[in-house]
């Protein structure tokens, strides 16, 4: 009983989330009612609530398993059909009836088993058949011999073993290109190519790459005729390779590819041997690519003398010299190879030379190419002594030159019989003496110049002459004298294109762009303009797009906004640092207001004031301008009066505890007769000269010595105030150089002032210990005005000095004392009065 419930439950789960996948969407809708993405989703039919209009339909990755007659009629304008890896294993008649609209279908990598001879009926337009990986046995068995508007047919990574080309094949007239590459073909015969000889109108592309071919019955190609043939890896040994070569015998093809790829390689050894079967095969293009140890030699290449075009793609180069003039090469491409130095050609017939991303070319040669009107030199990291005339490459004739991504180039003519160049490419090279003089004077023909990324630095207004019908100047990443852009345009009349981004331009000077009327697109991006000035700009009658994204610019002035060019229908000012302030309100009005033609205008943020950083200027509002220039007042002196309250209870604290102390002390007795100021330096003599003759004379005094009387576990300061100002009746200050330099002193004494003034009776009692250096005491300007307008005493160490010194000091401190019995006579001497 338990059991089956569990069954029953485990099958209802299951039910349950078949049709969850069902019912609910799985496919992306990646354009509504037309694509639909339905890549691996589990699915194990076909759904059916995606639109019937659906023309594009990926079901990849699907365990489908099969597919039924008719598995598509609900998509009758199906025009792609994605089937790859879907597990199918059968597909029945008319699967695919009422997909007339269908050209491309891919079956990729499907185990299929069974392949019903009406399988494809009803693809009246199919053109792509992606038949890659699905267990075919043979070309025969493949049922689409009335598809007749098949143009491409991709059957690699098969089983595939005869070259036998069906007899169905002549109904293919369309038939372009057949893609027969990793099948398991070993042998060419005649009777395999017997549709061709019947139907010479066939124009193929045979591709038959990674197949291992070992013979090719001898005559298998003559008199045919192929677009393009392709054997790559397809030889085990040279011996193979050359026999099978030869064997090609009579063949007419357009263009012929041979060589291996980078990690199936087998022939070791490849030259003049392996290429002269190449003598009786009618080639129009060859190209040979990644084989080991080819020599470059001329001789390599005496059967391919009459090709008028040779490609020679990631091989390793020795000796590309010496070509003979006979040949007839007319296009020459040098492509990823590895090369013992740049070949000096001398071809009379060659009209393009490609030779780019090549390793170990360090610096160019000149050549000798009369008819040369195409020259890619890119990307080879190869320097120039001089640049560039009709002597250097021996032609009058070109119009494209690449010199892109190389070392240094040195400008040491100006393009004196290349007056026909029509495109010129330097970008990221390095130019050097390009400022000299006007380099590009004779190219009245140029329509294209790119001197991007060239470490440029423009510091001649001539630079341009002489390029009336430039149509595109690309320079970014360059520099100008000064940061300013200056008067170069002035005859590039016919501009239409103007990159001058990442240039750390500053400013631009007036008129620069005055005189291009057609210009359509100016990208100053990434550059260092502080404004925007819409005056530059004036004049570009044609203007369509400007880019001044990326820059500093904080505002505009308002009243030239409006004289942006009307043509302008994208301008680019995001990544700038706006300044959002009330004084460039118009400014930001004007983007409101021209938010149409402002690309991201949502993007572009203010920089300052503070507290509007990252806000867009979109949301800047005039009325905040009015509330907050009260607010900001408000606020501002609010700010200053707190600032100003705290900083003087900071500096006066200690002054104010004292006149919270004086209220609370009153003018109660004092426990002290004086409290002594000192610095710890004149301690010695505090401890053993007034200690000594004050405390222990008559009558005794008692003093308040910070080291001995100061209540322990008080702040300092505290204690100066209270054990010290509020319980002594006078104040002793001991002055002297280390009084002076102390700040902690100096501190004491100007309590001890306020305390003066508070309890307003004369209490400071000035020793001086020391003759103190003059300039020393002007620091302390107060102290030194007392000093020199009041009697101080001057300890003298002396016997008749300190006798008087003791009576002054006696005296001054029993003014005001209560008197004491004790008291004698001694005192009448002193005259010292503060
Ligand atoms: C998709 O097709 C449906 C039905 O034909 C239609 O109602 C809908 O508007 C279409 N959607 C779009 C984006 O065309
Ligand atoms: C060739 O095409 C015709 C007409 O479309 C068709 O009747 C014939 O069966 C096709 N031949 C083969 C071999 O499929
Ligand atoms: C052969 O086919 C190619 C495309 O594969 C095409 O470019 C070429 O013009 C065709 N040649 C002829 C003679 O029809
Ligand atoms: C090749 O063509 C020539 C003439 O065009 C003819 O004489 C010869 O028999 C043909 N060879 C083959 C193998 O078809
Ligand atoms: C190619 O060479 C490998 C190893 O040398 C060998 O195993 C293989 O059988 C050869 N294949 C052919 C077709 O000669
Ligand atoms: C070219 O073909 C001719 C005649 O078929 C033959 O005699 C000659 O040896 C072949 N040349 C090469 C290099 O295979
Ligand atoms: C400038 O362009 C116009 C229109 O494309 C063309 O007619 C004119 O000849 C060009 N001027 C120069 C100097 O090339
Ligand atoms: C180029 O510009 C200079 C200076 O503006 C001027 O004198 C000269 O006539 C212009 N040349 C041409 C061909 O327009
Ligand atoms: C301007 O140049 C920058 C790079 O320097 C580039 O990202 C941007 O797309 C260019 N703008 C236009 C409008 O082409
Ligand atoms: C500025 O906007 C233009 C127009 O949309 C765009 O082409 C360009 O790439 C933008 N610039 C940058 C630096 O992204
Ligand atoms: C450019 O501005 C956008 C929007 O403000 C921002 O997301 C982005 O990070 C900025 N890019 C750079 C390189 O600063
Ligand atoms: C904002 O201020 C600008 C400049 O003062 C003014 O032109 C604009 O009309 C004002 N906008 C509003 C909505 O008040």
């Amino acid at each position: 009983m338990i059991p089956r419930l569990a069954g029953t439950l485990i099958l209802a789960t299951v039910f349950l989330s078949c049709q969850k996948t069902e019912s609910f969407h799985p496919c992306i809708e990646v354009h509504p009612n037309i694509t639909y993405q339905c890549m691996e989703q589990k699915l194990y039919r076909i759904p059916d609530n995606i639109p019937s209009s659906t023309k594009n339909l990926d079901l990849s990755f699907n365990p489908l398993k099969s597919l039924g007659s008719h598995s598509f009629s609900n998509f009758p304008e199906l025009q792609v059909l994605d089937l790859s890896r879907c597990e199918i294993e059968t597909i029945e008649d008319d699967a695919y009836q009422g997909l007339y609209q269908l050209w491309i279908l891919k079956l990729t990598g499907n185990p299929l088993q069974r392949l019903a001879p009406g399988s494809f009926s009803g693809l009246s337009s199919l053109q792509n058949l992606v038949a890659v990986q699905i267990n075919l046995a043979s070309l025969e068995s493949l049922p689409i011999g009335h598809l007749i508007t098949l143009k491409k047919l991709n059957v690699a990574h098969n089983l595939i073993h005869s070259f036998k080309l069906p007899e169905y094949f002549s109904n293919l007239t369309n038939l372009e290109h057949v893609d027969l590459s990793k099948n398991n073909i070993k042998t060419i015969f005649l009777k395999d190519l017997q549709v061709l000889h019947e139907n010479p109108q066939l124009n193929l592309s045979l591709d038959l790459s990674l197949n291992p071919i070992d013979y090719i019955q001898l005559g298998a190609f003559k008199n045919i005729t192929l677009h393009e043939l392709t054997l790559r890896s397809n030889f085990n040994n040279t011996n193979v390779m050359e026999t099978c070569i030869e064997n090609l015998e009579g063949l007419k093809v357009h263009r012929l590819i041979l060589g291996e790829f980078k990690n199936e390689r087998n022939v070791e050894r490849f030259d003049r041997s392996t290429m002269k079967g190449f003598c009786n095969v009618t080639i129009d293009e060859f190209r040979l690519t990644f084989m080991d140890e080819f020599s470059g030699d001329a001789t390599d290449f005496t059967c391919l003398e009459k090709v008028s075009a040779l490609s020679l793609v990631s091989l390793y180069i020795k000796n590309l010299k010496h070509i003979p003039k006979t040949f007839k090469w007319q296009s020459l491409s040098v492509i990823k190879c590895r090369v013992d130095s740049f070949p000096s050609l001398v071809l009379p017939f060659l009209k393009s030379l490609i030779f780019t991303i090549n390793k170990d070319a360090n610096s160019f040669f000149e050549m000798e190419l009369p008819s040369l009107e195409f020259l890619d030199l890119s990307r080879n990291g190869l320097s120039f002594m001089g640049c560039c005339s009709h002597s250097d490459l021996g032609t009058t004739r070109l119009k494209h030159l690449d010199l892109s991504y190389n070392g240094v180039i040195f400008m040491s003519s100006n393009f004196i019989g290349l007056e026909q160049l029509e495109y010129l490419d330097f970008q990221h090279s390095t130019l050097k003496k390009a400022t000299e003089f006007s380099v590009f004077l004779s190219l009245g023909k140029l329509l294209y110049l790119d001197i991007s990324h060239t470490g440029t630095r423009i510091d001649f207004d001539g630079i341009f002459h002489g390029l009336v019908s430039l149509n595109i100047l690309k320079m970014a990443g360059n520099s100008f004298k000064d940061n300013t852009l200056s008067n170069v345009f002035t005859n590039l009349t016919n501009l239409t294109y103007l990159d001058l981004s990442e240039c750390q331009l500053e400013q631009v000077s007036q008129g620069v762009f005055d005189t291009l009327p057609r210009l359509q697109l100016l990208n100053m991006s990434h550059n260092k303009l502080l404004l925007l000035d819409a005056l530059c700009y004036k004049h570009l009658y044609s203007l369509q797009v400007l880019d001044c994204s990326f820059n500093h610019i904080e505002t505009s002035k308002g009243e030239i906004l409006p004289h942006f060019p009307k043509s302008l229908d994208f301008l680019n000012l995001t990544n700038n640092s706006f300044s959002c302030m009330c004084e460039h309100q118009t400014f930001m009005q004007w983007v409101k207001d021209e938010k149409q033609r402002l690309v991201d205008v949502e993007q572009m943020k203010c920089a300052t004031p503070l507290g509007l950083t990252g806000m867009p200027v979109l949301s800047f509002r005039n009325s905040t301008c009015q509330m907050s220039k009260t607010i900001i007042s408000v606020s501002v002196i609010s700010v200053l009066v707190v600032f100003t309250v705290a900083f003087l209870v900071y500096k006066f604290y200690f002054h104010l505890m004292l006149i919270a102390g004086c209220k609370k002390y009153g003018r109660g007795e004092s426990t002290y007769d004086a409290f002594v100021i000192y610095s710890s330096q004149d301690e010695d003599w505090v401890r053993n000269e007034l200690v000594k003759n004050l405390e222990e004379g008559v009558p005794p005094f008692q003093l308040c010595l910070h080291y001995r009387d100061f209540v322990p576990g008080v702040a300092i300061a505290a204690n100066i105030i209270q054990e010290g100002f509020h319980k002594s009746r006078k104040v002793i200050v001991v002055v002297s150089q280390h009084f002076i330099q102390s700040r902690w002193c100096i501190f004491e004494y100007e309590i001890a002032q306020t305390w003066q003034f508070l309890s307003s009776h004369s209490g400071i009692i000035f020793i001086v210990l020391e003759k103190v250096k003059k300039s020393l005491l002007r620091q302390q300007v107060e102290l030194y005005r007392l000093l020199s307008r009041n009697t101080y005493l001057e300890w003298e160490d002396n016997m008749l000095g300190r006798h008087i010194f003791w009576r002054r000091l006696r005296k001054a401190l029993l003014d005001g004392k209560a008197w004491s019995p004790e008291a004698d006579g001694d005192q009448h001497e002193a005259t010292t009065s503060i």
